[in-house]
């Protein structure tokens, strides 16, 4: 397993230009289809702000000889004619019959909790049909998903079905990226972004349904939601709850929310084949592509999608690459096979191809993470391969650690995923996995991420709420006492809270960030350091999400020359970062810049606009901007006030031991300190793949963590045992 996963994130990244072959390949193999599809998508760019009703207005204008008004002419008969086409699609929707039942349920309760097999139209239709009955006169509709790519590909989608522009009636907020505004009435976001609306507005009072999705996902900030909306409701005897599922734990919502009336929207679902393998399959991945390539080969041309579950963005691409080599070959009379991948940081542009039909003849196989699996829907899957696996967050509550761990799925999940393939007609689903496995060793459901996460930054808000005593709070399933405390322990060393628990100065500062409280507490504390201007780059670097260094496999000599820059000194991961930014802004953010460092573009102007909105933050709080860049020991020691917990000690034999807990981890390979091995260390993240590995890596001196944080370390803690066989000479021979 631990073959494909995120080990070499950094190594194995996307050539820049790859996106736009992609972009560009995509609208190739979907040929006149596809030259439709990006008309129609400048049409929906051209609806003007005002055009409410724009589909259902005369399409005046073009007058002979005007260009301008003949376009706009042109390109409103685009979106109207797109708008007729997807409403016959809305109309088949399993929900469209029961829309007046819907509606009659919705007035007569103030919560209910809606069933719906996946694809029946829930998360697209129900708000729709509320703003129609007038539900959006007075405040707006939210709608919130676990995933980021399904609240902006949702949003995109309705703001078509209602022929506006996106970000104007309906729109999406997700952290970091908010399109919307005050004309937005039907708003998706992610659930950790309503969380901190009601940080800003703790009734909610511009809203006046809230509808929480997908809650069989059972993501943290969902959990947490719940028993907020469900105090919320209490004051505000107007605001409607709909919560919102897949055919699972219905009861149990139903009962959480006293007793809420549950209605049951009967989906339609063909039956569905399984297979499963004879024996257990030693690698999936090449299970999976043989699979793909032989149902494509034998079964009917034409009749249906391909869709394959993976774990995560490095094992999709690899699929892909297998897949690509392995058509090469066909010629022309194996049909087409048309990859298209789906993961969580896949550009936007990219995500769109997904939806777009398969060309006559042709075949599409979907590469998916779990997202595939209930919150976004492909049309035209008739076959499912399932490996079985899925990435999950799993936390030490004893140690405080928490990586992503490759983890068997659930009985639920394997019964959803086969789902899919029997949604438009009968499918077949290939688990990669004997029966036996299926029945004997799979949980029935996964435990919900509450009980498997770090919950500081989850306090921290609830703190800042005013929610004092985390024990007695409504949890659907609590999480352990264990995790809880440790969450306190952790904010309390940070100084977010005091002795009492309660919200310290600080700890309201760093509430106000979008952020982990490591990294928030890193940004108020620049401010001691004088070198915030360097720290919030800094933080906005590490918060990108994608890679930031590129290094394409026939360049890979290039690329490390060019990334070595950065490194000079070895000043470890967060300075090279800095250096990053400040040489493309030194640059006036060169495109050209960027090509010459090997430094992905895309993921720069991420880093610049997540920086401006923390700076915003910042001016907010009074938190002074200083440049300090002339003093690395300054920067490292804001670094080290943030990150203090995570620090660990050199070992002989090349390992480190985390100077809390005592737990052995390594320096990432991808690391510029990975050969040089300092003897103390402030790391970001653990990822769990062969190793526990450590990634983004600074040097740090013992004596600041007692001189930064002497409430969570003694000097005994730090006292350096390994000293007397430190391999200087050899470490200083770096990668980089
Ligand atoms: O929420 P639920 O799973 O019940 O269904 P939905 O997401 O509202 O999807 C209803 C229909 O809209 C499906 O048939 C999807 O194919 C289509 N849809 C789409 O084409 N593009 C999207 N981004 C989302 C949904
Ligand atoms: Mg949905």
């Amino acid at each position: 397993v631990a073959r494909y996963n995120d080990s070499e994130k950094d190594g194995k990244v996307n050539p820049f230009a790859w996106e736009d072959q992609q972009i560009r390949k995509a609208t190739l193999s979907f040929g006149s289809k596809n030259k439709n599809q990006s008309e129609e998508a400048k049409a929906y760019d051209y609806v003007f702000d005002d055009q409410d009703e724009v589909v259902r207005a005369d399409i005046k204008g073009g007058v002979d000889g005007n260009e301008e008004a003949n376009q706009k002419k042109r390109l409103k008969s685009v979106v109207k004619s797109a708008y007729e086409r997807l409403l016959e699609d809305r109309k088949s929707l399993p929900i469209y019959p029961e829309k007046e039942r819907l509606l009659k349920a919705i007035e007569d309760n103030q919560i209910l909790v809606i069933v719906a097999e996946t694809g029946s139209g829930k998360t697209t239709q129900i708000p729709q049909y509320l703003h129609e009955a007038g539900y959006t006169k007075h405040g707006k509709i939210g709608v919130t998903q676990p995933r980021r790519v399904a609240a902006m590909s949702v949003a995109a989608r309705v703001s078509r079905e209602m022929g506006v522009k996106l970000g104007q009636q309906v729109g999406y907020s997700i952290r970091f990226e908010d399109r919307s505004c005050e004309k937005t009435v039907i708003k998706y976001m992610t659930d950790g972004m309503l969380l901190r609306e009601i940080l800003g507005e703790p009734d909610l009072a511009s809203y006046t349904v809230v509808m929480v999705d997908e809650a069989h996902e059972r993501s943290l900030s969902t959990d947490i939601v719940f028993s907020l909306v469900k105090d919320i409701a209490k004051v505000r005897p107007d605001l409607k709850v709909l919560i919102s599922s897949a055919t699972m734990d219905a009861q149990k919502f139903s009962e959480y929310f006293d007793s809420a009336p549950i209605i049951d929207i009967p989906g339609r679902r063909f039956p569905v084949e399984i297979h499963y393998t004879e024996a257990p399959e030693a690698d999936y991945m090449d299970a999976a592509i043989v699979r793909a390539l032989q149902i494509h080969v034998t079964e009917p041309q034409g009749d249906g999608d391909i869709l394959i579950f993976f774990t995560g963005q490095e094992e999709i691409e690899t699929a892909e690459e297998f897949l690509k080599q392995r058509t090469r070959g066909f010629g022309s009379k194996i049909p087409e096979l048309i990859i298209c991948p789906i993961y969580a940081n896949l550009p936007t542009e990219l995500q769109a191809k997904i939806f777009q039909p398969t060309p006559d003849g042709a075949r599409k196989v979907v590469l998916a993470t779990n997202i595939a699996e209930t919150s976004l829907t492909i049309d035209g899957i008739k076959y499912v391969i399932d490996p079985g696996f899925v990435k999950l967050k799993s936390y030490n509550p004893r140690t405080g650690m928490e990586s992503l761990q490759i983890t068997a799925i659930s009985k639920a999940s394997a019964n959803q995923r086969a789902g899919r393939s029997g949604r438009t007609g009968p499918g077949k689903c290939y688990r990669l996995y004997t029966e036996d496995y299926y029945l004997n060793d799979l949980c029935d459901n996964t435990v919900p991420e509450i009980q498997r996460t770090n919950l500081a930054n989850v306090a921290l808000s609830l703190k800042s709420l005013g929610i004092d005593d985390l024990v007695e709070f409504d949890f659907m399933d609590p999480p352990s006492s264990q995790a809880l405390l440790k969450a306190l322990e952790l904010l309390f060393a940070l100084n977010a809270l005091n002795k009492f628990g309660e919200l310290t100065k600080l700890g309201r500062q760093m509430a106000e960030f979008p952020l982990d409280p490591m990294l928030s507490k890193m940004i108020v504390a620049s401010n001691i350091y004088k070198c915030s201007e360097e720290i919030v780059s800094i933080a906005a670097m590490l918060s990108v999400g994608g890679s930031i260094f590129y290094r394409p496999k026939n360049k890979k000599v290039h690329a490390d020359n060019a990334h070595q820059n950065f490194h000079v000194g070895n000043v470890g991961d967060h300075i090279a970062m800095l250096n990053v930014y400040n040489g493309w802004k030194e640059t006036e953010f060169s495109t050209q810049w960027c090509y010459d460092n090997f430094i992905q573009e895309r993921s720069m102007k991420r880093a610049r606009d997540i920086r401006d909105q923390l700076k915003g933050i910042m001016e907010r709080l009074d938190i002074e901007l200083t440049s300090n860049l002339g003093d690395l020991g300054a920067i490292k020691k804001a670094i080290t006030a943030g990150y203090f917990p995570n620090s660990a000690k050199f070992q002989m034999d090349r390992s480190y031991r985390t100077i809390k807990n005592a737990q052995t981890v390594y320096i990432h390979p991808s690391s510029g300190l990975a050969e040089v091995l300092p003897r103390y260390v402030v790391y970001n993240e653990l990822v769990d793949t062969s190793k526990e590995y450590m990634r983004q890596v600074s040097e740090i001196k013992r004596e600041w963590l007692v001189e930064i944080a002497p409430h969570y370390y003694q000097l005994k803690d730090v006292e350096d045992l390994a000293s007397r066989k430190m391999p200087r000479g050899e470490g200083l021979s770096s990668k980089h």
